[in-house]
């Protein structure tokens, strides 16, 4: 008998691949939401995700600041390339009636019925389309605030895949990507990981893990959703992730990225004269100490490199100190509660905008 070939069902394909190393450079320490976002887009490319679903529902736990909205950014980022290509709901926003005209818009015949656009039609959730990548990425944050009415709009989304507008027209969410964000639970959560103990516990994938700690602080997200929701709306739900709280070592990487991010920015701006910011360890050490507050995750972080080093840029570009091709480098001394910028005078020319620009 000849011999079965033995095939790598864990293999995926290029363009789920690329997903994922750009999900993983983006998001730091969020393991298990990337895990099920690119197994949904693989089964999605492959063509064999069921009839009348969305290409996944997921509903992202955890602290505020550890990437639940980010995530979902990034994915559009990498699939649209435009991190903006997400349609947000806030739950919270839609409690009446009328609000809910925002969504899916009025009957007609209404007052304002031709003036609503219905911020969840086919057209818009079909915009940010582009001639090769047809997805669409929702976004409901704050689901425990929603009113009974958005209730039974999210439950037809998660069991059929459709919408019935106002005027009775359907939108088909089959190509979208519908994601679901709460804080509940979070306190408990973190009561199981003390404010300063938080600062060591988070790497659980890592080095020093501590995958116990892990596994219950999701357990009790976990438990706290099937308190809170309905089984109907639970069991309608592809994946439940709790998001970790993130800790010393993740912040440290997200000042990177937060800082290659600024580059960007720079580079991007159309009125600016394009320049070279080169950190130096000591001020990103800075950084994270001044942006390290762990009941805001990385909001804070990303508070204190605005405050600490965008604003005084803006201000050395405005006052004409920076200029086209310079390197600016941004240091820390000791205990100073400022960083310190000067120009590299050499750097310039290593950078080759300065000679052309002069
Ligand atoms: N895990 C993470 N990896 C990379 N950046 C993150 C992460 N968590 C938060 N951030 C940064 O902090 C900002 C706020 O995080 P966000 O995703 O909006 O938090 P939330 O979990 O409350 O939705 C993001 O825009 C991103 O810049
Ligand atoms: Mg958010």
């Amino acid at each position: 008998m000849p011999k079965l070939t033995l095939l790598d069902p864990t293999k995926t394909g290029k363009q789920a691949e690329d997903l994922e190393n750009q999900l993983r450079h983006f998001v730091v320490g969020q393991e298990e939401a990337i895990r099920q976002i690119v197994r949904s887009y693989q089964t999605h490319m492959a063509g064999l995700s069921p009839a009348g679903r969305t290409i996944g529902n997921f509903l992202f736990l955890g602290p505020t600041g550890s990437g639940k909205t980010r995530i979902v950014e990034a994915t559009a980022e990498s699939l649209l390339k435009n991190p903006r290509a997400v349609i947000k709901i806030d739950c919270a926003e839609f409690q009446h009636s009328h609000e809910i005209a925002k969504l899916i818009g009025s009957p007609p015949g209404y007052l304002g019925h031709r003036e609503t656009h219905a911020l969840l039609s086919q057209e818009a959730l079909n915009q940010h389309h582009t001639d090769s990548v047809q997805l669409s990425f929702v976004l409901f944050d704050e689901i425990e605030k929603a009113s009974d009415a958005l209730w039974n709009l999210l439950l037809g989304i998660l069991d059929k895949a459709t919408l019935t507008l106002g005027d009775n027209r359907k939108v088909d969410f089959s190509a979208a990507m519908v994601f679901l964000t709460s804080n509940l639970g979070a306190a408990e959560m973190s009561s199981l990981v003390s404010p300063r103990l938080g600062f060591h516990v988070p790497s659980f994938d890592g080095p020093g893990s501590n995958g116990k700690l892990s596994s219950r602080i999701s357990d009790v997200g976990v438990a706290a959703a099937r308190r809170k929701f309905t089984p109907e709306f639970i069991n309608r739900l592809d994946k439940i992730v709790v998001f970790r709280s993130l800790g010393k070592v993740e912040l440290r990487k997200i000042v990177d990225i937060e800082l290659e991010m600024v580059q960007q920015r720079i580079q991007s701006a159309a009125a600016t004269k394009p320049f070279l910011v080169d950190v130096t360890d000591s001020a990103r050490e800075f950084l994270l100490v001044e942006g390290t507050d762990f009941r805001y995750g990385a909001r804070h972080l990303k508070r204190a490199i605005e405050r600490l080093l965008v604003q005084p840029l803006s201000n050395l570009m405005a006052s004409g100190q920076i200029h086209r091709g310079d390197c600016i480098r941004v240091s820390h001394e000791d205990r100073s509660a400022a960083l310190l910028f000067g120009r590299e005078p050499e750097a310039a020319r290593a950078w080759g905008i300065a000679s052309r620009a002069a």
